[in-house]
């Protein structure tokens, strides 16, 4: 077993980044944030606020352990404030040359030992790890929304990731109380490979007539057990999100069964990206990228069959 990991960087704040900060903090790492937007880490730090306060309240976390955690987020202003990190989570925006240049940047100013992890869903850690000069210190850390909640992390294995930065992602992920589970660097993972093609098939079915939206959902709750429909949750993970993962897989596989579903194509044309733009599958009252605040609404009128034959 690795030693404890007391230092760690996150790179990009949005949902998944304040997430994970979040977590970290409140399992006793020191965390270090940055993020290249202007304002995006003092957000990141009033939500990750009102959440631990939000755990106050329900009796999960004292008040103290609360400031603990808050006095344990350092926001950074530069890359270089990274550096003595043991490991650094790149949590951004989901392309690959923008991950790219992230850990170009990272290779330069971090200690050569560390570990350089992404919390990519689908990206080839492989090929990030080639735009660094340190391949087999580099990982996959997938974590899943909402991250407090959930347990998984999926730990991808590069092509030249080394035994010994797996059992550092390992020993860090079971540090944030989540379950690591291996898997190799294909495209969509484990995860995405099953979840996708779930979600777009739902989307054909809407399309189609099939089913109404709620319909489909309710199958998946009541009959599978599922949490919720596969609907509903491509509303909290994002459009799009799930359509660049198709296309991922599309491309990845060279394999028409993963062709993204053309309702799918529309609703993201049409900036109608899920809850983060109140608009999805369903409509919301309150646009918010959160799952405990927003709520399904109806589905929206042109939801409904469309483009069936
Ligand atoms: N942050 C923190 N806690 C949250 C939360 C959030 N955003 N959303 C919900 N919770 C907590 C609630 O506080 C509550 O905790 P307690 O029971 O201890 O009070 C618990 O989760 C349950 O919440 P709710 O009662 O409000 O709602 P719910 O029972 O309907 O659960 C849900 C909400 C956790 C989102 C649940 O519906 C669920 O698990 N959905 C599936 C989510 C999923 O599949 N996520 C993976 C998406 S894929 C991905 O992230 C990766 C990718 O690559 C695309």
């Amino acid at each position: 077993m690795s030693d404890r990991i007391e230092r760690l960087g996150i790179v990009g704040v949005g949902t998944m980044g304040t997430g994970i900060a979040q977590v970290a903090a409140t399992a006793g790492c020191t965390v270090r944030l940055f993020d290249a937007a202007p304002g995006a880490v003092a957000r990141a730090l009033d939500r990750i606020q009102a959440a631990l306060t939000r755990a106050v309240d329900r009796g999960r976390l004292t008040a103290e352990e609360r400031d603990q955690a808050l006095a344990r987020l350092q926001p950074a202003a530069d890359l270089v404030a990274l550096a003595d990190a043991e490991v650094v989570i790149e949590a951004v925006v989901e392309r690959e040359e923008t991950k790219a240049e992230v850990f170009r940047a990272l290779d330069q100013c971090v200690a050569p030992e560390a570990v350089l992890a992404s919390n990519t869903s689908s990206i080839s850690i492989t090929r990030l790890a080639a735009a660094t000069r340190r391949p087999e210190r580099v990982v996959g850390m997938h974590f899943f929304n909402p991250v407090p909640v959930m347990r998984l992390v999926e730990l991808v294995r590069g092509l030249h990731t080394a035994e010994s930065t797996l059992a550092t992602a390992r020993q860090l992920a079971v540090q944030l109380g989540k379950t690591p589970v291996e898997v190799r660097d294909y495209p969509g993972f484990v995860s995405n490979r099953l979840l996708m093609p779930m979600i777009n098939e739902a989307a054909f079915a809407l399309m189609e007539g099939v089913a109404s939206a709620e319909a489909i959902d309710q199958v998946m709750v009541l009959g599978m057990n599922h949490p919720m429909g596969p609907l509903a949750l491509a509303d909290l993970i994002g459009l799009d999100v799930c359509l660049d993962i198709m296309r991922v897989l599309h491309q990845g596989f060279g394999d028409d069964k993963y062709r993204p579903c053309p309702l799918l194509v529309n609703l993201v044309a049409a900036g109608h990206l899920g809850r983060k733009t109140g608009r999805g599958f369903y409509t919301y009252e309150q646009p918010g990228e959160s799952g405990a605040s927003a709520r399904a609404a109806q589905p929206a009128p042109e939801d409904e069959p469309q483009g069936g034959t």
